[in-house]
């Protein structure tokens, strides 16, 4: 609103004759009929403005938590952009185009208890990301928030002037009017493992080399923005891990408990981040565990899994067993540490919200890398994917928190 009176011809034709009383006695006037004009063209602007400095119902963004809330559905302005319609969409999250026809899914919006968040406004972030770099690293949840994030601003920017380039591990979105990189790096345990190959990485022992990381770090460290995440491939009791370099025939190996690994490895990635993030420009996020939906007896479901879920579960507070809130509470501790140390890493808390949408993920509708057998076919649950999710989906709303947490955080 202070920007109003600079931008009125009346207002800038008054400063010329400044001294005088009447011009200040015409600033008055002119400056309130401004202001109602203003109001009357945003009255909800105003109304909201005044409920919070009111202290109304609604609190500020800045004090609210944006991860307690529920989802409406809302086929008015969801979803935020069409699957056909995104350049760079994943055959992995496409559902659409692999057949699925319930589409409920792209029409929920998610509505913090306390306070509503702002909406998505793509020309605004790539202003934001002006001459920057945001990254997202860790594994392929994380590269599905990428590719929705793609989406979201891809509708803005007229082709021939975005292109997108792989090379590795390194996947690259540009826009070039803003001289703006969106990037995903494909490291799904931050250090380094056996997995680390962004194609062919299906093996069946992990072996981490827990105390290495600088191999991917050093692509990180010019971006302003980094959102990590890595959980997924961390879900097995034990972890083999590797002292020695993996080239190296004299590597000691020895398999421990993986949620003391897990605690290894986020400790050598926060070391990296105390000692080559300049905490001055970078702003550091950590996406909480994505959930799956396996076992459908979880949520008194009929079905083996969430193969033919179309609704959202609605009961508040619905938590499913593969989410290990041992290894969240670790995350939550690493990140209080870095915090002693005077750098601020924001968790996305994203698991809570996701539980609820069951029917949320790609199910059978996505590309299969392998032909089917007919005993799969036979069988659809067991071969659904109920780990990633689909586009538009549950991703555009972490990207919106994650749009939130950039301009209000
Ligand atoms: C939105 O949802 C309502 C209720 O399910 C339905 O009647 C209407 O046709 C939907 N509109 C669109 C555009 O999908
Ligand atoms: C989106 O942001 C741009 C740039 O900040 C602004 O000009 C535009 O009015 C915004 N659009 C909406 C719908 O708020
Ligand atoms: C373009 O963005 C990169 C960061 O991605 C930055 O290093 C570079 O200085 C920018 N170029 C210009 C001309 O500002
Ligand atoms: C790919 O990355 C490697 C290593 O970072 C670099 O040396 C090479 O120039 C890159 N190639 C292209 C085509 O960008
Ligand atoms: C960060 O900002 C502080 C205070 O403005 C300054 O003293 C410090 O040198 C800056 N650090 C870097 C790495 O730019
Ligand atoms: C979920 O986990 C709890 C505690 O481990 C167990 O008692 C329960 O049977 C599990 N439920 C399902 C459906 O697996
Ligand atoms: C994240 O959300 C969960 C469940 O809603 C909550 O128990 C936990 O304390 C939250 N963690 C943080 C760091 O906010």
């Amino acid at each position: 609103m202070d920007q109003m009176p600079k931008k009125n011809p009346i207002l800038a034709a008054t400063w010329g004759i400044r001294n005088s009383f009447r011009s200040i006695l015409a600033l008055l006037v002119a400056a309130i009929v401004v202001r109602a004009v203003y109001l009357t063209q945003n009255g909800a602007q105003f109304l909201e403005d005044l409920s919070s400095t009111m202290g109304g119902s609604k609190d500020s963004i800045h004090k609210c938590n944006l991860f307690s809330g529920q989802w409406v559905f809302d086929n008015h302005s969801y979803p935020l952009y069409k699957e056909k319609e995104c350049t760079f969409m994943s055959d992995q999250l496409a559902c659409e185009k692999f057949g699925r026809k319930d589409f409920g899914y792209r029409n929920w919006r998610w509505q913090p208890h306390q306070c509503d968040l702002p909406r998505f406004n793509a020309t605004a972030l790539l202003e934001r990301l002006r001459n920057k770099r945001l990254m997202f690293v860790g594994d392929s949840l994380n590269r599905g928030q990428w590719v929705s994030m793609v989406c979201l601003l891809d509708s803005v920017i007229l082709s021939g002037f975005k292109s997108m380039h792989s090379n590795g591990s390194l996947n690259t979105f540009k826009a070039h009017e803003y001289n703006a990189s969106i990037e995903f790096y494909w490291a799904p345990l931050l250090v380094e493992s056996n997995n680390d190959n962004p194609v062919s990485h299906r093996l069946p022992e992990r072996v981490v080399r827990v105390q290495a990381i600088e191999k991917h770090a050093r692509h990180w460290t010019d971006a302003d923005i980094l959102v990590f995440n890595s959980y997924l491939w961390w879900k097995r009791p034990k972890m083999n891990v590797l002292w020695g370099s993996f080239e190296s025939s004299d590597g000691i190996y020895k398999d421990v408990e993986m949620l003391r690994v897990y605690e290894m490895a986020l400790k050598t990635w926060s070391d990296w981040l105390e000692f080559h993030v300049n905490r001055n420009k970078t702003q550091l996020f950590f996406v909480s565990m994505s959930p799956t939906h396996q076992t459908a007896e979880e949520w008194g479901g009929s079905g083996e899994n969430c193969y033919t879920e179309t609704e959202p579960i609605i009961e508040e507070g619905y938590w499913g067993n593969g989410s290990e809130p041992k290894m969240m509470r670790l995350v939550e501790k690493v990140l209080d540490e870095l915090n002693t140390r005077g750098l601020n890493v924001q968790m996305l808390n994203i698991t809570q919200l996701s539980e609820y949408r069951k029917e949320g993920h790609p199910s059978i509708y996505r590309k299969q890398w392998e032909p089917l057998t007919n005993e799969q076919l036979s069988n659809p649950s067991s071969y659904a994917d109920c780990i990633h999710w689909c586009l538009p989906g549950v991703p555009d709303v972490w990207n919106e928190l994650l749009y939130a947490h950039i301009f209000h955080r």
